[in-house]
């Protein structure tokens, strides 16, 4: 595995992504988990030699947890920036991870810096910061589980170049568990056909479907020594569901293959 985060990419996302940085436009991704939309993130942020600040949200991120707040140190209080402050000044990358989730006191300072205006208020200071030509924003999140009351206004998605993400094709998939973990080309085959059976499962009992992440794990722990069926009765079976006969359905699935 070299350092540099290595992406293989699924279609034109590569193209559009960078299109989008050129004409100082924010992205939104949306996909399930595990289906490479972080890597993604930052390998274009290597590409573009721009830092990325990455932000995973949550329900009590708020506004100031992004833009930043008056800490109290030894003399006295001073201003430190959150990081999507930091992304707007330097013209780096800020990534929202899973935004649905934040506060709803964020779209407050996304929405300024999302359109035409892109610039940053700072409601504790007074400052109306300009953003970098460099600063992008990028949020994304998961279609699938989002509850009736969090999804994403269309006030706030309209201002994004969106994208949709999904798992990658079996041959690509194969591609990716093989360098992502060191198990061989026929191993990796085989957990990637046993993945898309899962996510042929999906419909019926599972909330999430494995995942690319997941299939890596699995591929990890084989070529660390454990067998393939423990293996993917760890990382396949166990994360998936607690549900007694979702689990036996998914075993058996797995002793077809191992
Ligand atoms: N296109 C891809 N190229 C290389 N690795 C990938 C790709 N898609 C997924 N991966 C692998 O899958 C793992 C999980 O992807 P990640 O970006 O964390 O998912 P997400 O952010 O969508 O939940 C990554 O760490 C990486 O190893
Ligand atoms: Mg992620």
């Amino acid at each position: 595995m070299s350092k540099e985060r290595h992406y293989l990419p699924k279609g034109r996302e590569i193209e559009i992504f960078t299109l989008a940085a050129e004409n100082r436009l924010p992205v939104l991704i949306k996909g399930p988990t595990g289906c490479g939309k972080t890597r993604f993130v930052e390998h274009m942020a290597e590409r573009l030699g721009r830092p990325v600040y990455t932000v995973a949200c949550h329900d009590d991120l708020t506004a100031a947890d992004l833009v930043g707040r008056h800490l109290i140190g030894a003399e006295g209080t001073y201003w430190q920036d959150g990081p999507l402050t930091r992304a707007v000044r330097e013209g780096g990358i800020c990534y929202l991870d899973e935004v649905v989730e934040a506060r709803k006191d964020t779209t407050v300072v996304l929405h300024p810096l999302s359109d035409h205006r892109r610039v940053l208020p700072v409601e504790r200071t007074g400052e109306m910061i300009e953003a970098h030509p460099d600063f992008m924003l990028v949020i994304s999140y998961n279609p699938g589980y989002q509850n009736l009351l969090k999804g994403l206004k269309p006030s706030t998605r309209q201002r994004f170049v969106a994208m949709s993400f999904d798992y990658p094709d079996p041959e690509q998939e194969v591609v990716i568990v093989c360098q992502e973990s060191g198990v061989d080309k026929q191993q990796a085959q085989q957990l990637v056909a046993l993945g898309n059976d899962l996510r042929r499962l999906k419909d019926h009992d599972l909330e999430e479907a494995a995942s690319t992440r997941l299939l890596i794990y699995a591929a990890r722990m084989i070529g660390a020594g454990l067998s393939p069926r423990e293996a993917c009765l760890a990382c396949l079976a166990q994360p998936l569901s607690d549900e007694a006969e979702t689990l036996s359905a998914i075993e058996r699935l797995i002793q077809a293959y191992f």
